[in-house]
């Protein structure tokens, strides 16, 4: 199939660009690199051996995006394409959902324009109401969360059901990411925050890699094995052999599917791995809770594989070395 990716200059999206490419598709990129490196196409383009196009323009330009739809005669879209970023979502809410809803529902509306009926979205675990261990899809799902990114996500997802609803020939795949981590086996692409990194795989890195002074852990007194928080970790290249697997199951109607590992690992057992990989302790402290956040959240990744025949195969610890030969070989990431 030609595949189209919003957003596709990401972290997400380039290491599936590169695995799309080893099934034999072709890969455009739209992105804007608002929050992303044109050097990650030229990086991810090296390693699967083929040129990768990219264009420069907003996933919610809606004739921009059929232009490119139809210039590149795509088959199908996987929108990665929007903010990411919790705590800047609490601040910035209306940004959000301008971006957000907007390039999801221009993609859409250009896709219909244009007759491509291969869709599959970027959702997020943080759509569950109740986070908990072995979150299955049919789990509660809705505005009652802790942000209005994960508010996005949810409304995006019904807006995806009722664009089904209108039009029977739509083939959409709504994939639930838990916590993707770690980089290709390479160290050549992998996660490239701006500034200071939210999210705990990346701060440990930049830890470890001497950019940060200390590792600080939210709470350790959480109803878990060892007190801090637990989440279900997906190396982000058996995330990118979800989207494969999703976009090759493809089917008239909405399949939505947990990408998750189903085990859980705590904040210190991500901090060991990183030691283990590095080979010296890290400087880290426990502080307060953060607010909003859940003791556990893993996925029951069951529906994944009856549906799509897939799994994650690959472990934390792999994931932690992987993120760390990135972080080691590109300590400012594209910038180096
Ligand atoms: C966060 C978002 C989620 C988003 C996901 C993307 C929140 C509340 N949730 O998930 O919506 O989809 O990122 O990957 O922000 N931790 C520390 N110290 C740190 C950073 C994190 O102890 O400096 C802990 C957290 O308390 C948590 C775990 O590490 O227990 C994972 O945190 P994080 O990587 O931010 O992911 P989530 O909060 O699960």
């Amino acid at each position: 199939m030609r595949v189209l990716l919003t957003g596709g200059a990401g972290f997400i999206g380039s290491h599936t660009a590169i695995v799309l490419i080893e099934h034999e598709h072709e890969v455009v990129i739209l992105d804007d690199l608002s929050n992303a490196s044109d050097e990650a196409v030229r990086r991810a383009s090296r390693l699967a051996g083929t040129e990768i196009p990219l264009v420069v323009g907003d996933a919610g330009d809606r004739e921009l995006v059929g232009r490119v739809l139809a210039e590149h005669r795509i088959d199908a879209v996987i929108h990665f394409a929007g903010r990411k970023a919790v705590g800047e979502s609490v601040a910035k809410p209306l940004e959000y959902y301008r971006v957000n809803l907007g390039s999801a529902i221009a993609t859409l509306e250009a896709m219909a324009e244009q007759g491509v009926e291969r869709f599959v979205f970027s959702s997020s675990a943080t759509v569950y109401e109740r986070p908990g261990p072995l979150l299955a899809e049919d789990a509660q799902v809705g505005l009652d969360l802790e942000n209005p990114y994960g508010r996005t996500k949810a409304i995006i997802e019904a807006i995806v059901t009722d664009a089904s609803m209108a039009n029977s020939a739509l083939q959409a795949a709504v994939l639930r990411y838990f916590n993707p981590v770690g980089a290709h086996a390479s160290g050549n692409i992998g996660e490239d925050p701006k500034g200071i990194p939210n999210n705990l795989m990346p701060f440990v890195a930049q830890v470890a890699a001497g950019v940060r002074e200390r590792l600080r852990i939210f709470g350790d007194d959480y109803d878990t094995p060892d007190g801090t928080g637990v989440r279900d970790y997906i190396h982000v290249v058996d995330l990118a052999e979800g989207h494969v697997a999703a976009l090759e199951a493809l089917a008239p109607g909405v399949l939505t599917v947990n990408l998750g590992t189903g085990s859980g690992g705590s904040v210190l057992d991500v901090l060991r791995a990183f030691e283990a990989a590095v080979g010296r302790e890290l400087p880290h402290e426990i502080v307060a809770r953060r607010p909003g956040d859940a003791a556990i959240s893993t996925a029951d990744p069951t529906l994944a594989h009856e549906r799509l025949g897939w799994r994650a195969t690959r472990s934390l610890d792999d994931a932690v070395r992987d993120a760390w030969r990135w972080q080691r070989q590109n300590p400012r990431g594209y910038a180096d």
